[in-house]
């Protein structure tokens, strides 16, 4: 590190975004209890995954990134993550179709807790409360006991978060996520023609599985595809927290952040001289940066020299996310700024962020199209410019839920209302992302048809 690091150096640096905690004698005993509990990760799983995220930036693996946009206290038993996580490895089974690599599953999943926002308060009618932070912060009521910051939620995330953890770890390895059981992963209400896409396709993998058992291909190969590796990732928001769960990794003796896998800075914390930016410098974890529209090619070097200084492939993943009709602007002069660096990046598009709007009916949405539209620019872009897009990353749930308007079953205005659950930002439902899934996969095999072209 250039320059020298620890754990709680990001107190004298600028904060944005976090909570004016109104009791600090309830807040030091959280943080005293929090940083005596175990981690929930291990810093070799991180390092596991810095690796596959720079497999992946060299085109060799593509990303899969996604998960609620906050999770809440209310909304948590074992069949919301069960659902989250089937359409992810439906989904990955989709891209993997497409790509021809291995997909790197990592959930926006146990320790998506805190949000940036875009206002310090809500009003509503005459009343002008502070705004919903996170369930990890205060709470989404709009009184003004809810909206206190409380200090204990940090213990109650925590053990949603290793409970949540727990879980995925159970169905990652213990059998679930086998690849024989491709069809088992089929939501009930994913009907239609996304689901008969995928009925297709599993039939495919089934016959192959059969095939390669009759050809005699077993033992350590045969193996791998019975359990899958998956990771956790969230917004490195909240600072006391992620101190409270920083430790020292016992095999390299440097600093790793114990709340999950891989931690990313979020477009409104990504301040050089920031707080945010300060604690993420110092973590060995897989980092990830969002870049939107305001990020200055300048700025954007500072980061990747105080974030990568070694030039690590797979440490640093910069999450674009402009907007369609935005990514042309922006893409191009931010892959220079790389290039003039030299520096080792993966590049992931979110495609939710810059496309978040108000509908008529005054619900926040995301139209199918404008979303999908975003990821086609972010794959032009790349191709136009000879580096790699090498993931995606989406605000989505295993729920029928109707959040974002469009796809396939062309969910309108007037739907919203019927089942908008989110706590924040709206989420593609289970049909609308596998229907993302196989036209990513179109993008991505078009692509290496070109590449192959290209060769001959
Ligand atoms: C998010 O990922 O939920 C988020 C708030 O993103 P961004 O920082 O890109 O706005
Ligand atoms: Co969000």
């Amino acid at each position: 590190m250039s320059e020298s690091w620890s754990k709680s150096g990001w107190r004298s640096r600028p904060r944005v975004q976090m909570p004016d905690w109104p009791d600090r004698a309830a807040l030091e005993r959280v943080e005293t209890q929090l940083s005596r509990y175990p981690p929930l990760v291990f810093a070799g799983e991180a390092r596991a995954l810095k690796a596959r995220l720079a497999e992946a930036a060299g085109g060799r693996a593509f990303v899969l990134q996604g998960g609620d946009c906050a999770e809440s206290f209310a909304e948590f038993n074992a069949d919301i993550i069960r659902d989250t996580f089937k359409v992810l490895l439906q989904m990955a089974v989709v891209l993997t179709f497409g790509a021809k690599v291995p997909v790197v599953k990592v959930g926006r999943m146990a320790g998506q807790f805190a949000k940036p926002r875009s206002a310090p308060t809500e009003k509503v009618g005459e009343v002008e409360l502070p705004a919903y932070r996170g369930d990890i912060i205060n709470g989404f009521d709009f009184t003004p006991e809810a909206r206190l910051p409380d200090p204990a939620r940090m213990l109650q995330a925590y053990t949603q978060a290793a409970a949540s953890l727990n879980l995925l770890r159970a169905f990652s390895k213990g059998g679930f996520a086998d690849i024989h059981r491709v069809h088992s992963w089929t939501l009930g209400f994913t009907g239609g023609e996304n689901a008969e896409r995928y009925r297709t396709l599993s039939d495919r993998i089934s016959d192959a599985l059969d095939f390669m058992t009759a050809a005699g291909v077993n033992g350590e190969s045969a193996a791998a595809m019975s359990e899958v590796d998956f990771y956790t990732s969230h917004e490195a928001l909240l600072l006391e927290y992620e101190e409270a769960l920083c430790r020292i990794d016992s095999t390299t003796g440097l600093p790793v952040a114990g709340s999950g896998h891989m931690l990313w800075i979020g477009d409104r914390t990504r301040q050089p001289d920031g707080a945010h930016v300060e604690f993420c410098r110092g973590v060995q974890n897989p980092i990830g940066l969002k870049c939107g529209p305001s990020l200055q090619a300048h700025d954007l070097k500072r980061l990747l020299r105080l974030l990568n200084p070694a030039n690590e492939p797979g440490r640093l993943t910069l999450i674009a996310r402009f907007g369609a009709g935005k990514v042309g602007e922006h893409l191009p002069r931010l892959i220079r700024a790389v290039r003039e660096e030299g520096a080792r990046v993966l590049w992931v598009c979110d495609p939710m962020h810059g496309n978040t709007i108000k509908s008529a009916s005054g619900y926040k949405t995301r139209p199918f199209d404008r979303v999908l539209a975003e990821v086609r620019e972010f794959f032009a872009i790349h191709a136009a410019e000879g580096t790699i897009p090498g993931g995606v990353h989406f605000e989505m749930t295993g729920k029928d839920v109707t959040e974002c308007t469009g796809g396939l079953r062309a969910l309108t205005d007037e739907d919203l209302s019927d089942r908008y659950h989110t706590a924040c930002d709206p989420r593609l439902n289970a049909s609308q992302s596998l229907e993302l899934a196989f036209l990513v996969a179109e993008e991505l095999s078009t692509r290496r048809r070109d590449l192959a072209r290209a060769a001959t």
